[in-house]
């Protein structure tokens, strides 16, 4: 693959990041109805998963057709739990869409045989065709779904055990107990990410700016996974302008593809 910067979409507000990124899923389906797509949990992608809601309610969009993989699930959560990954996704986003069980696929933090799991939900997303476009946020330290810094860049779907960090910034769900956040999960990796024909990473807000930045600055590091995006031919990182702090005063805008900063008045 050639290895193309990635583009750097700032809006005004995180309603509006969220917009302009369900476009592009909306674009995607009306293109080609049976896309595979691959979808993130967590606060950041919730606007996104509004206006997706929306334009299925209003617009009349049909997501009937596409596949969803989710990039990861807590081992030790089934479906029915409140904070798996499961739940979260038919809460926001499936159950406003109308898709079918059989659409989607999400790790099964449950699994009798973890490794199995990995690698059949591979194997799930190869039979799938692989994925045309996948939806990212981004961790205070760089992670890319559970892929925390030192992941090698050649991992697929695996079994990973969560940094302290990582378990206090997801305790806000768990009662702000790190405790409760369970110690493992189940990942796309890196490999699996990178495979993805179309990549969006969404972020939004100041404790996202250092590791928005540290992504795309120029050097990659498994010490900082997201900026393995770097090597992706199409990536988009769609950012709200705390996000986007002062990037006008590091990049290029011509090499960075950085759609202008709207004027504020
Ligand atoms: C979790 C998820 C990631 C997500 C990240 C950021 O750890 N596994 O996929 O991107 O948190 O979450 P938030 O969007 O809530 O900041």
């Amino acid at each position: 693959m050639t290895a193309k910067l990635p583009q750097i979409k700032i809006s005004l507000t995180y309603e509006t990041m969220g917009k302009k990124a369900a476009h592009e899923i909306a674009e995607l389906l009306k293109q080609k109805p049976h896309a595979v797509i691959g979808l993130a949990t967590g606060t950041t992608p919730l606007s996104m998963y509004d206006e997706l809601r929306r334009i299925h309610r209003e617009e009349g969009l049909d997501f009937s057709k596409a596949t969803f993989f989710n990039l990861d699930e807590y081992v030790g959560l089934s479906g029915e739990h409140p904070q798996s990954y499961r739940y979260f996704m038919q809460e926001h986003l499936f159950n406003g869409l109308g898709v079918d069980d059989s659409q989607i696929n999400i790790p099964n933090g449950m699994a009798k045989d973890l490794r199995q799991e990995c690698e059949e939900y591979e194997e799930k997303i190869r039979k799938a065709g692989g994925i045309d476009l996948q939806v990212l946020g981004i961790g205070g330290n760089g992670h890319i779904g559970f892929n925390e810094p030192g992941t090698p860049f050649d991992l697929r779907t695996h079994v990973v055990t969560l940094t302290p960090e990582t378990r206090k910034a997801n305790s806000r769900f768990f009662n702000g107990d790190p405790e409760q956040v369970p110690a493992f999960a189940i990942t796309m990796g890196p490999a699996t990410i990178m495979n993805a024909k179309k990549v969006l990473l969404l972020a939004n807000g100041q404790g996202k700016m250092n590791a928005v930045f540290e992504a795309l600055k120029g050097s990659t590091s498994p010490q900082l996974p997201a900026s393995v995006l770097q090597l992706h031919p199409d990536a988009t990182f769609y950012l709200d302008r705390t996000a986007a702090k002062d990037f006008d005063k590091y990049f290029i805008p011509a090499t960075h593809k950085i759609t202008p900063m709207p004027v504020i008045r």
